[in-house]
């Protein structure tokens, strides 16, 4: 039997898991974050000081992993890292481990086993194009940098860390740079991916969108 599958890929801050989780919600369909799949394993990397280029040293480190996740919450090895891998440390490294080909191919392979026996909606980089590639639904969700920026200030904010809003505007240009220009599954629209700029419409305006397209309602 063939389940429900929504891919949401784009770029840090394009809006992807807020509007992922609540479409789950809505849809009574189980929600994989999979940028935190590779910001657990940088987490590890950096918790295990390895040297992040290394590839070596990161296959050792996924192949000790025993990564977990429930609705809201992230275990690695029965620790609780949900909120250790948000860190703007890890955010600054994680496109460098995410390269990597035996991480990637790793993730690839446990997100592509949790999307056997369920529906999901799945957000992250590569979804429609290498992880789901036969997706009932794609969507690629686009925003303009700056306001990317402003909406990661206000969660870091939220968390007590601080930032300002030009060097958030860098960070964020220089990780879509990493994450489109790697060899191996670069940040891609798939061809047959519909396109959504979500730079002036609010999460609810979004949710309501792909539930439309989802429904049928919008073709
Ligand atoms: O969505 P996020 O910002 O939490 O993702 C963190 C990083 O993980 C992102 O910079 C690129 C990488 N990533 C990836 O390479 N492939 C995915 N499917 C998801 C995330």
């Amino acid at each position: 039997m063939a389940y429900l599958q929504i891919a949401i890929d784009g770029p840090a801050g394009s809006g992807k898991s807020t509007v992922a989780k609540e479409i789950s919600k809505r849809l009574g369909i189980t929600y994989l974050d999979t940028g935190a799949m590779y910001r657990a394993v940088t987490l590890e990397a950096l918790n295990h000081k390895v040297d992040l280029h290394n590839p070596e040293a990161l296959k050792k480190i996924v192949n000790q992993m025993d990564l977990n996740m429930t609705v809201s919450k992230l275990y690695v090895n029965n620790i609780d890292v949900t909120d250790a891998i948000r860190t703007p440390e890890v955010t600054r490294n994680v496109s460098v481990v995410s390269m990597d080909a035996y991480v990637r191919s790793e993730m690839v392979k446990m997100q592509q086993k949790i999307a056997l026996g369920q529906a999901v909606i799945m957000d992250g980089r590569d979804i429609g194009t290498v992880v789901l590639p036969n997706a009932t639904y794609k969507f690629f969700l686009v925003a303009d940098p700056t306001e990317r920026a402003k909406r990661r200030l206000l969660e870091l904010k939220a968390k007590g860390f601080e930032a300002t809003l030009e060097a958030l505007v860098e960070e964020i240009i220089l990780r879509d740079e990493l994450d489109s220009n790697r060899e191996i599954s670069p940040l891609k629209k798939a061809e047959d991916a519909i396109e959504v700029d979500t730079t002036s419409y609010t999460i609810e305006e979004v949710v309501v969108l792909i539930l439309d397209y989802v429904k049928g309602v919008r073709k």
